[in-house]
């Protein structure tokens, strides 16, 4: 089982630790695309020999094989929480507030007016640390008149747990309108400094949760809108078509899809109609 890190590859590597061999990058390869759906080429080997190289060491691995053997046949517990953080490394989590700014303008000039008065649900679908949530919860904040809610969901749970806290680095402010930074964020003083947390004014209405876009998603409720952005990129045709399928299942007819503008469902799902770039409605019954 466990051996103490030798800080040398039993597969010639050098340096600090194990060099990660093709057989062992297929291995992590076949985990991350059979659980998750993503698929990663061979110029990700390096990618995920970095990522995942410390938590070798820190567990006292002297190989990936024997790394991954333990995360996929143990049942122990320690093994199924380090399975899960095997996964969080495997995904790419990048994010910012206000991305793709023409969504959230759409939001507040189309889909705002169109819900007045009623009680809304709305779903970041891969929400990463939080900040496509928060962006939609300010706009929805400052301009809808009626009730709201919002459930981030992601298959890394280390990122849910970010989001949940809603504390970021001061640095991550700099595309948050200065109105909204003043009403919905609170700087952080003592040990806080340099951070900035969202008011739990918005916090309360925002909710995060685990969650695999390959399974089943009933638990999420149906939807008024759904944001599934910048994660379609990582999925190939086959995967894009069930996570599609799947996600439109939360979708009440008549509610807006948004997906990323590099993104496409050409090819993908006929449930749907553009509205504007990466922006869909689902056709009423
Ligand atoms: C690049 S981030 C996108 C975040 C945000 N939607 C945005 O556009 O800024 C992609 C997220 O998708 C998540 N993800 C990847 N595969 C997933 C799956 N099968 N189920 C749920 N989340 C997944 C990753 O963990 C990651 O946090």
């Amino acid at each position: 089982m466990n051996q103490q890190a030798t800080g040398k590859s039993s597969e010639g590597g050098s340096g600090v630790g194990p060099a990660l061999s093709d057989a062992e990058f297929e291995l992590f390869r076949r985990l991350i695309y059979d659980t998750a759906g993503i698929s990663m080429a061979p110029s990700k080997k390096a990618l995920i020999s970095g990522r995942l190289s410390k938590r070798l060491r820190d567990l006292g691995y002297a190989t990936f094989r024997e790394y991954f053997q333990w995360i996929d046949k143990s049942k122990d517990a320690a093994a199924l929480r380090e399975r899960q953080n095997a996964i969080d490394h495997l995904t790419t989590n990048e994010t910012y507030f206000f991305r793709e700014p023409r969504h959230f303008e759409f939001v507040e000039q189309r889909l705002i007016p169109h819900w007045a008065g009623r009680s809304v649900r709305l779903w970041s679908a891969a929400s990463s640390s939080g900040e496509e949530a928060y962006t939609l919860a300010m706009v929805m904040e400052k301009h809808h008149r009626g009730g709201w809610e919002i459930v981030g969901t992601d298959i890394s749970t280390r990122v849910v747990a970010a989001a949940t806290r809603g504390q970021y680095p001061l640095a991550r402010a700099n595309n948050i309108p200065r109105e909204h930074l003043k009403n919905f964020c609170l700087k952080g003083v003592g040990e806080h400094n340099g951070t900035f947390r969202i008011d739990s004014r918005l916090r309360r209405k925002v909710s995060f949760r685990p969650a695999n876009l390959r399974e089943d998603l009933s638990a999420v409720g149906m939807c008024d809108l759904i944001m599934l952005r910048n994660v379609l990129i990582y999925f190939d045709m086959d995967v894009k078509k069930k996570v599609v399928a799947n996600v439109l299942r939360q979708l009440k007819p008549g509610g807006c899809l948004m997906v990323g503008h590099a993104e496409s469902l050409h090819g993908v799902t006929s449930e749907v109609k553009p509205v504007q770039p990466a922006t869909y409605i689902k056709e009423a019954k």
